[in-house]
């Protein structure tokens, strides 16, 4: 088993120190083994260490542990962020004390969107004076939710976990590993991730011509009647899928939606007059335009 292990090790090392050479210097972790991975090989209680910092992204919720007891977990300090309950998403500060409890201390907070699936999000961890985290790299900036420390709970490892799967990465300032000696076992080569990150403006196609008549690129595309009619059947609902976003989320419209129960039919036949009137207006708008187009050429 070592001696398969080894090589395998030896790779990872040597892929860290050329990625961490052209990054920021970064360690990525991003195998899933179900239960916690621990992240150090020097106890903390060593080092002396007293926060981390660290950036995940992942579909469900990621958990941080710290304990002494890397087969029992317990006692310990988990924190989770971003766990999706019946009604919200919350982030909370759960400490267990021995086996022998079965119950744990649970402190919980709502945090809507607190993670992504498709781009990082950095939190800090700090367990100093109180057990603290929250959300940024600056420790002590936007705590999310800060705990007593209680004598009974040894901090001395790290433990992470995602639930989502292969999707899920994490990363750490490859420095802390100078202190805490990162678990070479659980690091992998970090991905490329300038190709994985959406939030790249989408090209702006003639459409977005500022002036003028704003379907004349029409003219451009010899485009059947047909391809006409489905190219601006896509523009039409995409106009009425903005209009009807801006509708739900209008204040007003929340409180409307929240006494829907007492006259529901009366409300539901508001809301279809509603719509129907709207996708008018903006039927007769590309109407317009479009006779316009055809007198034009
Ligand atoms: C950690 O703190 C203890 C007590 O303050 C000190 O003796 C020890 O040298 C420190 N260790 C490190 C690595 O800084
Ligand atoms: C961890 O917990 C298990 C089960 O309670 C116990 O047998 C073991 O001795 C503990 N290990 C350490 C290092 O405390
Ligand atoms: C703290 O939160 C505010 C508001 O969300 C944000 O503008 C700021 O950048 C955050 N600070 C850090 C250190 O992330
Ligand atoms: C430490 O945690 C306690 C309990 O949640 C809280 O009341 C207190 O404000 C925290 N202290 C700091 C410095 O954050
Ligand atoms: C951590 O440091 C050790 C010794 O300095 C080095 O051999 C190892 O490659 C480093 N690991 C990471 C993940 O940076
Ligand atoms: C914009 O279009 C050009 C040419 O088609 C392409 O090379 C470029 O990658 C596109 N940019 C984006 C952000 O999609
Ligand atoms: C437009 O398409 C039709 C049929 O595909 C073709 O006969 C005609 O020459 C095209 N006109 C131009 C200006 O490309």
């Amino acid at each position: 088993m070592l001696y398969y292990f080894t090589p395998f090790v030896l790779a990872c090392s040597t892929l860290l120190t050329v990625s961490s050479v052209e990054s920021k210097r970064e360690v990525s972790i991003c195998k899933q083994t179900g239960s916690y991975q621990i992240l150090n090989t020097v106890p903390i209680t060593q080092t002396n260490q007293t926060s981390l910092t660290f950036s995940v992204k992942t579909c469900k919720h990621a958990r941080i542990i710290l304990t002494d007891n890397t087969t029992s977990f317990r006692p310990a300090y988990i924190i989770i962020i971003g766990l999706w309950t019946k009604h919200q998403i919350v982030s909370r500060i759960t400490t267990c004390f021995s086996e022998k409890f079965t119950r744990c201390l649970y402190s919980s907070i709502e945090t809507p969107s607190i993670l992504s699936c498709s781009e990082f999000r950095t939190f800090w961890v700090s367990w100093n004076t109180n057990i603290t985290f929250g959300q940024g790299d600056i420790i002590g900036d936007n705590i999310t939710r800060s705990e007593m420390l209680y004598n009974e709970v040894v901090i001395d490892f790290i433990g992470i976990q995602t639930v989502s799967g292969d999707n899920d990465k994490w990363t750490f300032n490859s420095e802390i590993n100078d202190t805490i000696g990162i678990n070479a076992a659980i690091v992998c080569e970090g991905e490329d991730e300038t190709t994985t990150l959406p939030d790249i403006p989408p090209n702006c196609t003639c459409s977005c011509i500022p002036s003028g008549n704003h379907w004349e690129y029409l003219n451009d595309l010899n485009l059947t009647t047909e391809q006409l009619y489905l190219h601006l059947k896509d523009r039409l609902s995409d106009l009425k899928a903005s209009i009807s976003i801006n509708l739900k989320s209008t204040r007003i419209a929340k409180s409307k939606l929240r006494c829907a129960d007492d006259n529901r039919s009366v409300s539901r036949f508001a809301g279809v007059i509603g719509s129907l009137v709207l996708v008018a207006v903006a039927s007769f708008i590309v109407y317009l335009d479009l006779v316009g187009l055809v007198i034009k050429s």
